[in-house]
């Protein structure tokens, strides 16, 4: 077989947490508060919730309220919603929603540290809750007892179908997967792009007893980027459901929701094509998680991920660090957009130099991340 010339076609090696080179900074865990059982919404303010609505639909949710002040969609699974938006005059990502085992948890925020009791009513779908503020501002629910409803019928996967060259599995039959939004099962995760990533990764693994899957170092061996899972004990739980990248800005990077399968994904984006939404990047499959990909823009330019075939993980499975470079984002398909990159204009600038004159960014911690995202494609 043909070897690449240069020998850097190359997915990055993962360093187990027990076998770290030299120099690479172990992610300290602090001991949590409580384990968060699922994400269940997000929270966004939103100055149009009709075209919300609109993309949404197209995106493959269902809307279950809208009024003038608020939109609630949800997937099929069985979560009374998944996104909800309040109308307000910025588009803004406001925070999200985690359930817990129960109100023993609630009541344990309250009283250790502070946590605010939501209102009668706030949490769609019932039940009750806390609310606590991130170190950057985001809000952050726990909450418990919201009712399920039904699940919405999902036609089934395809793979069963699948031929594969030495397994035929379908013979005399066709595959004609049905021409309609990609049906959104359930929400997957959540990425935030964060100025404190040491201090906003200590916050969140404490309040929600996160355990980091997979975390990204930069060139002096410090973590930059963690992929968070739920500690769901031996149940399997998704490689993340919450995401930090460091970064310059606090920014809500994407969300992500998951899809029954790859036609499903590829479906999908034929009917947002149609309907002329802003295509952003896909489809692919990613490294860290392996998820197939395909990621669009909604009405105000946020980004909002389908995605199918993600791995999972049991609480057992160990931490495993990997150099914070391009390759790690993807295996295949296009070249990452420049739109997903940092831009470089004068309203970039002006963060990093605000950020230095507040001594919260080091120059050479500036160069490190520059160094680590201008890395070469893994392919070339
Ligand atoms: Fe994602």
């Amino acid at each position: 077989m043909k070897q690449p010339s240069n020998g850097v076609l190359r997915t990055p090696h993962a360093y187990p947490q027990s076998a770290l080179p030299p120099g690479v900074q172990p992610l300290a865990r602090p001991v949590p508060l409580v384990k968060a059982q699922s994400l269940a919404f997000l929270m966004f303010e939103k100055p149009d919730l009709a075209a919300c609505e609109n993309f949404l639909t197209d995106f493959g949710l269902q809307t279950v309220e809208r009024t003038a002040e608020r939109l609630l969609m949800r997937g099929s699974g069985p979560q009374a919603c998944i996104y909800m938006a309040r109308r307000g005059r910025r588009a803004r990502y406001l925070g999200a929603a985690f359930s817990v085992a129960g109100e023993a948890e609630l009541a344990l925020l309250e009283t250790r540290i502070g946590a605010r009791r939501l209102p009668a009513g706030a949490i769609p779908g019932g039940g009750s809750g806390v609310e606590l503020t991130d170190p950057a501002g985001n809000v952050l629910w726990l909450i418990c007892g919201q009712r399920a409803p039904a699940p919405l019928p999902l036609r089934a996967p395809l793979l069963a179908d699948t031929n594969c060259y030495g397994q035929l599995r379908r013979v005399n039959r066709t595959v004609r997967p049905p021409m309609e939004p990609a049906a959104v099962a359930k929400l997957g995760h959540v990425v935030l792009q964060t100025v404190d990533f040491a201090g906003m990764a200590d916050w969140y693994m404490r309040h929600l007893g996160l355990i980091p899957t997979d975390v990204q170092y930069l060139a002096d061996g410090s973590p930059n980027l963690a992929f968070f899972r739920l500690d769901l004990g031996d149940t399997p739980a998704d490689h993340h459901s919450f995401v930090l990248a460091g970064g310059i800005e606090e920014k809500y990077e994407h969300s992500a929701y998951e899809v029954v399968d790859l036609d499903a994904l590829g479906q999908g984006q034929n009917v947002l094509r149609a309907n002329g939404h802003r295509h952003m990047w896909g489809i692919g499959r990613h490294v860290l998680g392996s998820q197939l990909f395909d990621y669009w823009c909604d009405p105000d330019g946020m980004e909002f991920e389908h995605y199918t075939d993600g791995d999972v993980f049991t609480a057992s499975h160990e931490t495993h660090y990997v150099p914070l470079e391009l390759s790690g984002i993807w295996a295949w398909g296009h070249d990452v957009p420049a739109s997903m990159g940092v831009k470089r204009d004068l309203g970039t600038l002006v963060k990093i130099v605000r950020l230095l004159r507040q001594g919260r960014l080091s120059l050479a911690r500036l160069q490190l991340l520059g160094r680590a995202m201008s890395a070469p494609r893994p392919w070339l």
